[in-house]
């Protein structure tokens, strides 16, 4: 047994979790940073300051939900990219003073790969199979052939679909995060109200989510005025939500059948939107595919997530990848380096 304490500072989520091996969670504490709210977005130096005076927080009561003392884990495991840089360096710094002091391996963590391996901690899930993130930051399909073996198939070009829900809601005066705000008022909406564009781009796996951001605020320009009625917000969330989500499910579909793969797996904060969830699993029943979705709490940033990839990379990974300790803000998913 494996016992792996995990940090995730890559954003605005200061965040660690105590793993048994990659799927007995016996702690996962998330503190969301509200200084943030007001500006409509994530403010880097802000979000760095408020990781230095929560961390020591929120790594003793890890281990104090867990009940296990610091000493008696085996690895100490972070997110060394993507992210802001100020707040990975906080991770950074943390664990490895912890793994000097207390004499622990030290496993660096992709954040993408915290979000692939997400759906492997509550589900029996062996590769190979697709992965699609869909976060705030990234729209990444990967053909994860094997444990740390990935092929990117797919990315963002632009906006990532979480950034394309924050910022419809930062036109429609929705609070920030706007994923959640979008969902609630599309519930109350009608997804057919309004005809946005799908931006399927089906000559490429790639994403690009900005034209139809920029659809909504034609569409505000043309109709609105001043006041926006409430049932018209509503119709707005609605229709831009089924477009994301119909945009998403038709590539993954078209990626599953040309690459014959049959298992799907999701993560990233927008996977906790109830809608998408409906329409994916609706999707594999129809075509006869395995879809695993993480439960909410696995979907937006957390450290459990990073203790699970951790997991697999202190597994199957060779020294050299584990020895590889530097932080980086690029948005790279390296697989493994297996000799
Ligand atoms: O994975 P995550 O917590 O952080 C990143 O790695 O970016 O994802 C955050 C993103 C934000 O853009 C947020 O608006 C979006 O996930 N999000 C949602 C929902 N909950 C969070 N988008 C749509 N529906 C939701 N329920
Ligand atoms: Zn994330």
């Amino acid at each position: 047994m494996t016992r792996i304490l995990a940090i995730e500072t890559s954003c605005d989520e200061t965040a660690s979790a105590l793993l048994e091996d990659a799927k007995k969670v016996l702690s996962n504490v998330v503190a969301s940073q509200e200084v943030h709210s007001k500006f409509g977005g994530v403010v880097p130096e802000l979000a760095s300051r408020s990781h230095l005076e929560n961390i020591n927080f929120i790594i003793k009561k890890a281990l104090d939900e867990a009940k296990i003392k610091i000493e008696d884990i085996d690895a100490i495991a972070f997110t060394s990219s993507p992210g802001l840089i100020g707040s990975l360096l906080i991770g950074q710094i943390t664990a490895e003073t912890i793994s000097y002091i207390f004499g622990k391996k030290i496993i660096p963590v992709n954040h993408l790969e915290g979000h692939i391996y997400s759906s492997m901690i509550e589900n029996k899930l062996i590769p190979p199979f697709l992965s699609l993130t869909v976060s705030g930051g990234h729209t990444d399909l990967v053909f994860v052939k094997d444990y740390g073996k990935y092929e990117i198939l797919g990315r963002t070009r632009d906006d990532a679909a979480g950034e394309a829900f924050d910022k419809v809601a930062k036109l429609l005066n929705l609070k920030y995060p706007g994923g959640p705000e979008i969902e609630k008022n599309a519930k109350k909406g009608n997804p057919s109200a309004i005809d946005f564009p799908r931006p399927y781009m089906h000559d490429t796996w790639d994403f690009s989510f900005s034209g139809l951001k920029t659809a909504v605020l034609y569409y505000l320009k043309r109709i609105i005025k001043d006041h926006i009625p409430h049932p018209m917000v509503c119709d707005i969330c609605a229709s831009f939500q089924e477009a994301v989500i119909d945009t998403l499910v038709e590539k993954v579909s078209r990626a599953m059948k040309k690459f014959q793969i049959s298992k799907l797996s999701l993560g990233g904060g927008v996977v906790s939107n109830a809608r998408l969830r409906k329409k994916f699993k609706t999707m594999a029943k129809k075509e006869r595919r395995k879809v695993y979705l993480p439960s909410s709490r696995y979907c937006t940033d957390n450290a459990a997530m990073i203790a699970c990839a951790a997991y697999y990379k202190w597994k199957y990974a060779k020294p050299r990848t584990l020895d590889d300790l530097s932080v980086s803000s690029e948005s790279k998913l390296i697989s493994w380096r297996f000799e």
